[in-house]
């Protein structure tokens, strides 16, 4: 059904199975959307119907008693999800797009050019970058394309995570940002409304917070579990900014804040944002946090 404002999204089509994608993917089709997950691979795709199964299963042993309920609920959702290695066909009835695909501008502007070219006119176009400018993204798109583009920039792990950053660039006409307002709402998430600028609004302040704390650890001002400490007991994060570093991944931290500060719009340069010598370290050994078994912490 279409309205003069916002058209209401029922198909999504989400371009990447990882963390994020899937977790995009699940919770579309928890909130009883029609859900097309799309990787390179059938292994990829696999994988990524496993993160969604095992959260699944974590959400409805909250939800339901019994097991039979349980696993009613979790392949209720997961028949609302089709896995499927054809962008192109995976696209041609989607209302909105996300992508969530490596962090690589050159591999997001053409997968972009092509999705555009096989969705549907209409068809709201978004990505989920944490670090490229959303603009840039769709830099070599036309014009009617352009003004269906936007950011939907949802946070880890997305089924847990309430936020979801609506980023509008210069373009994006009205009707793009009241429908991503709109389907924000409608998968149970609170949308935050912001300007295409490096870092939004929660990376902009998470970045230098981590930085900061990492630089506290190098000047020998303290360790990673007293600061850890002070953060959560003393400011009440959930995470101590040294559990969140390794939980986001080190390699992705180092990746943000060495784009920015070679080449971030006004970030040029900014110290917040300067090599961290125990961060490079920390990346070159291999040591990236969590998914690794090593970070700040051993897991
Ligand atoms: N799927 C479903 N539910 C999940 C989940 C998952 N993958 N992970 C956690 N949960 C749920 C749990 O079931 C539990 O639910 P309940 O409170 O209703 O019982 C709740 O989350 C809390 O989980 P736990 O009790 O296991 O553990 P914690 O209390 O330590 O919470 C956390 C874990 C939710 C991750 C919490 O520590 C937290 O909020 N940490 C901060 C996370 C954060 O800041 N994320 C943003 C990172 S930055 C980012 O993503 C941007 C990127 O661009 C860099």
């Amino acid at each position: 059904t279409t309205s003069s404002t916002a058209s209401a999204i029922s198909r999504i089509t989400v371009i990447g199975g990882g963390q994020m994608g899937s977790g995009i993917a699940q919770v579309a089709a928890t909130y009883k959307h029609s859900v097309t997950l799309v990787d390179v691979s059938q292994e990829a795709l696999d994988r990524g119907k496993g993160y969604i199964t095992k959260s699944l299963k974590r959400v409805a042993k909250k939800k339901f008693e019994g097991e039979q309920a349980q696993t009613a609920f979790v392949d209720e959702v997961l028949g609302r999800i089709s896995l499927s290695t054809k962008p192109d066909a995976a696209v041609s009835k989607a209302d909105l797009v996300v992508e969530a695909v490596v962090e690589n501008i050159k591999v997001k502007q053409d997968l972009f050019a092509r999705l555009a070219a096989h969705a549907p006119a209409t068809a709201v176009l978004a990505s989920n970058t944490s670090s490229l400018p959303i603009t840039k993204i769709a830099e070599p798109l036309g014009a009617d394309v352009k003004q269906r583009f936007i950011g939907l920039h949802f946070f880890n792990p997305v089924p847990q995570m309430k936020l979801v950053e609506v980023v509008r660039t210069e373009a994006a006409d009205k009707q793009t940002v009241d429908s991503a307002v709109e389907f924000v709402r409608a998968i149970g998430k609170a949308p935050a409304l912001c300007q295409d600028t490096p870092g939004f609004i929660v990376n902009r302040l998470l970045l230098p917070y981590m930085m900061e704390a990492i630089r506290l650890l190098e000047r020998g001002v303290a360790s990673p579990r007293d600061i850890d400490t002070a953060m959560k007991l003393g400011a009440g994060y959930p995470m101590g900014p040294f559990e969140l570093c390794d939980y986001v991944g080190l390699d992705t931290i180092k990746f943000i804040v060495d784009g920015w500060y070679r080449e971030g719009e006004g970030l040029q340069g900014n110290p917040l944002f300067r090599p961290s010598a125990k961060l490079d370290e920390l990346v070159a050994n291999g040591h990236l946090g969590v998914k690794t078994g090593k970070g700040f912490y051993e897991y």
